[in-house]
């Protein structure tokens, strides 16, 4: 698989996901076997550049090549501006957002409410491919009305731009992220294409994973949610399409050690204030699951500072192994939880 220059290392992309998919959670799917990984959306809006929240989406430093960044927003000049802007701060892709279906977001044309306007899409691309040096992507949805999918119109015209790949949500933007992606359309973009086609939603196993391949015939995947509380999810999907069989699940003490060096990088990464408070989702999510993990999530909860959160994940994680050292970590059993 292949963006533009870069050769990926394997076929699985982590997905951007805002308020996730910071530089500390990258850096660890792409260690526990992520190919590549999209940074959350960075705001194009060139006033917002200096915010706390900006600078921090904007920083890379260290992480593994190639660094993609994604920007999302509605006006071309603005867009190839940011796109500038960020490849001079270090990104070597650039990605542009017409996915995100959130009503801030749409309400401003940007993200998946561009898709109602292919003009503006043409315009945006070109002004964006032809703004930077290095390769520009796009991540999109089907259309953004169930019955007026308008993605192969969006696909040709993403290829004649001169975009390097394309990644493609199975949902419209009326779906959000209701009821089940749809891959026969990704499939037929795959079919027009000749540029690289990522599959991307819903896929949570390494059988999802291998039937979404085959079904869409995609170049590559892409995993967001599956991959919240559960990074080592990619090294599990690389091992099962290349050999066809399951790595055993992680147990318990190798989860509580990619936790805490989660957490640590997070904590350097985010501060003391925001560090804690944004990791508590991740805690809660790894933390899924496991026995008593609801009590240990409402206790979690209510403590404010990083040390007293990293304690109380040492202590719950000593508490389990103390009770069996050989407990296994069942993604099943988080449902039941
Ligand atoms: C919390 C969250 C934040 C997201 N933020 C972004 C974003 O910043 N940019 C984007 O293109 N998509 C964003 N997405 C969409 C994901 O990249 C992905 O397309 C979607 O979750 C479907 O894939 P999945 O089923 O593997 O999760 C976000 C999704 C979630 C759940």
């Amino acid at each position: 698989m292949r963006i533009g220059p870069y050769t990926l290392r394997n076929r699985l992309i982590v997905a951007p996901m805002a308020g996730v998919t910071d530089r500390p959670f990258r850096m660890l799917c792409k260690r526990l076997g992520a190919g590549h990984a999209v940074s959350e959306m960075i705001t194009a809006n060139a006033m917002l550049y200096g915010t706390d929240k900006t600078r921090r989406r904007a920083n890379f430093e260290g992480e593994l090549a190639p660094v993609s960044v994604q920007i999302a927003g509605s006006d071309p000049a603005q867009l190839a501006e940011a796109a500038r802007h960020n490849v001079a701060a270090g990104a070597q892709i650039i990605d542009i957002n017409m996915g995100c279906p959130a009503k801030k977001v749409c309400n401003v044309l940007a993200g998946s409410a561009l898709l109602q306007d292919e003009d503006r899409v043409a315009r945006i691309l070109e002004a964006v491919v032809a703004a930077v040096d290095v390769p520009v992507t796009l991540k999109t949805r089907l259309g953004f009305k169930n019955g007026e999918e308008n993605i192969l119109r969006v696909a040709r015209i993403a290829e004649q731009a001169g975009i390097a790949a394309l990644a493609l949500h199975g949902r419209t933007r009326e779906d959000m992220y209701n009821g089940s992606a749809r891959y026969e359309l990704i499939g037929e973009v795959k079919r027009l294409l000749k540029i690289p086609v990522i599959a991307n939603g819903d896929i949570d196993s390494p059988e999802k994973a291998r039937a979404v391949l085959a079904a869409t015939g995609a170049d590559a995947i892409m995993i967001g949610r599956a991959a919240q509380g559960r990074p080592w999810i990619f090294r599990e999907i690389d091992h099962f399409l290349s050999t066809g069989e399951h790595l055993p699940p992680p147990r318990v003490d190798e989860i509580r050690a990619i936790l805490v060096e989660h957490l640590e990088d997070h904590y350097r990464f985010h501060g003391e204030y925001s560090g804690c408070r944004i990791a508590r989702k991740h805690i809660a999510w790894y933390t899924s699951g496991l026995k008593g993990s609801n009590e240990f999530r409402q206790a979690m909860y209510r403590l404010d500072s990083t040390a007293t959160q990293l304690a109380a994940v040492e202590q719950y994680f000593a508490g389990l192994a103390a009770e069996s050292e050989r407990l296994c970590y069942e993604p099943s059993a988080r449902l039941a939880a």
